[in-house]
């Protein structure tokens, strides 16, 4: 099968979301600390009403009904999270029941886990399933889903909760670029969960946010050579990142994504220093990929400004949800793309080839791009992200606080009634009914 990519994307996000200038208020932090220092603007927030299988269940059951789409159709589903509730059973089972009525269960796939990689893990086999002799004609869909939440502390900014549906087939409007995927994976201890009764992770901030932009250096140098080798008409000189339109990349803050496209510039200038685009920002070739080139300040602002017009226009468009939903782990930078479609036009994108950049702590990361090669009329129809933003509910950072509080005291428990008040949700959101005493749960939809 050719021209292997999208079809379809569905995004569900929360019902809820706490404002960061009000958090950073309630906090005691300095006013812009997370709306500036971080570029976050507001972060969704769930109940006990809500856990990794009824997100999961929510974006597909969606996907499905938004796109007329039959269960029957789907030959190949897996999952990628990190919000592990059962160390055995996947959520991919779970999602089995919204195929129950088909009669469909000659369904591939399971879950995958690391980090905020999972669902770039998930669409990759899901690519390669459809390009492979165990292909059977039918579509292949990931599930990138995840709640993200951390202790009281400086990390608690950073959480969110999403989850997006990808539909990958044959013949998409957005087809991915072949023998161009560029991957750096080692062994790291940035940001980990070993509490398994926890949903909090183990987190080194600052050193995590260096190992994030360590893998762009590895994994985008690598890209520019095989994206060259590949498709430039000119194998003589490598592709830089202004010839990409658009980027776009895993969001834990919209801070570290602004650096992280200022430093492909950077890796851009160091492979070819005397270039007169590179005169302004020439003096911090100096520092090369040395240590330091990680922590200097003077550096990391110089190509911020360097890359300010380009950012605006290639990799703002796909942040929209990122800053106000927070950070969605596996699900953000699929939300990323998804900001992307519901926000531009065919005159903007069609034609375009997008770049992306996936990181998972631990860690694991990709650098890869596609191509959009017809409208995206129908993903800009169906996803809608910026008037479903509008219909969420403010809540206080009080409440914010006691609704994290209540998950952490009862998410793992059984013979548990959740409490969470179902008028909050959105229609279509599937919600936790009970977990009875042998740990099962069910489900309802409102
Ligand atoms: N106005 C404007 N900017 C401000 C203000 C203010 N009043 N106060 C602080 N800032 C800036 C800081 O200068 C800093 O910006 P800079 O790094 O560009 O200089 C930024 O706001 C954050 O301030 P810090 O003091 O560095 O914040 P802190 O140490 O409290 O926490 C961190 C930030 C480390 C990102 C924390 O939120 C965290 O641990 N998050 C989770 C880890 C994470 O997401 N890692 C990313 C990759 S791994 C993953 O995806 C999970």
């Amino acid at each position: 099968p050719a021209n292997v990519g999208i079809h379809a994307l569905e995004f569900y996000f929360p019902a809820q979301f706490v404002d960061q200038t009000e958090l950073e208020q309630f906090d005691g932090v300095s006013a812009g600390k997370y709306t500036i220092g971080l570029g976050q603007t507001q972060m969704a927030v769930c109940d006990d009403r809500e856990d990794i299988n009824s997100i999961s269940m929510t974006v597909v059951q969606n996907l499905v009904e938004k796109h007329n789409l039959s269960f029957k159709d789907i030959g190949y589903l897996e999952v990628g999270t990190e919000s592990i509730i059962d160390k055995s059973k996947s959520v991919k089972t779970v999602l089995m029941s919204l195929f129950e009525e088909s009669g469909n269960h000659d369904v591939e796939g399971i879950d995958t886990k690391n980090a905020c990689y999972g669902g770039t893990a998930s669409v990759f086999n899901a690519v390669n399933w459809v390009e492979s002799s165990s292909w059977d004609g039918r579509y292949a869909l990931v599930v990138a889903a995840d709640i993200a939440s951390y202790a009281e502390g400086p990390a608690r900014p950073t959480g969110g909760a999403g989850a997006v549906a990808i539909l990958i087939g044959p013949n998409a409007p957005l087809v991915f670029d072949q023998g161009v995927r560029a991957t750096h994976m080692n062994h790291l201890w940035d940001f980990y969960k070993p509490e398994l009764a926890s949903e909090y992770p183990t987190v080194d901030g600052h050193f995590s946010n260096t190992c994030y932009i360590r893998s762009v250096d590895a994994c985008y140098s690598l890209f520019t050579k095989k994206f060259t080798k590949r498709y430039s008409p000119n194998p003589e000189q490598l592709i830089k990142s202004q010839d990409l339109d658009h980027a776009v990349f895993h969001a834990p803050n919209c801070k570290l994504v602004q650096k992280a496209y200022g430093r492909l510039a950077y890796n851009d200038m160091l492979q070819d220093p005397e270039n007169e685009l590179y005169a302004s920002v020439k003096e911090w070739a100096k520092f090369g990929h040395s240590e330091e080139s990680y922590y200097d300040k003077g550096l990391e602002r110089a190509m911020m400004q360097f890359t300010k017009g380009e950012y605006q226009k290639k990799v703002i468009p796909s942040l929209f949800a990122a800053t106000n939903v927070g950070n969605m782990y596996t699900a953000s930078v699929w939300s990323c793309l998804s900001s992307l479609l519901s926000s531009s036009s065919d005159e903007e994108i069609l034609n375009k080839r997008v770049g992306m950049f996936s990181y998972g702590s631990g860690s694991a990361a990709t650098f890869f791009s596609l191509k959009v090669v017809a409208s995206t009329e129908k993903f800009r129809d169906t996803l809608q992200i910026k008037t479903r933003l509008e219909q969420r509910t403010k809540v206080t950072p009080a409440r914010f606080a006691e609704l994290l509080k209540l998950r952490e005291e009862t998410a793992l428990l059984k013979d548990y009634n959740p409490i969470g008040d179902v008028s909050t949700l959105a229609k279509g959101t599937y919600y936790l009914l009970r977990v009875d005493e042998k740990f099962r749960r069910t489900y309802a939809r409102a």
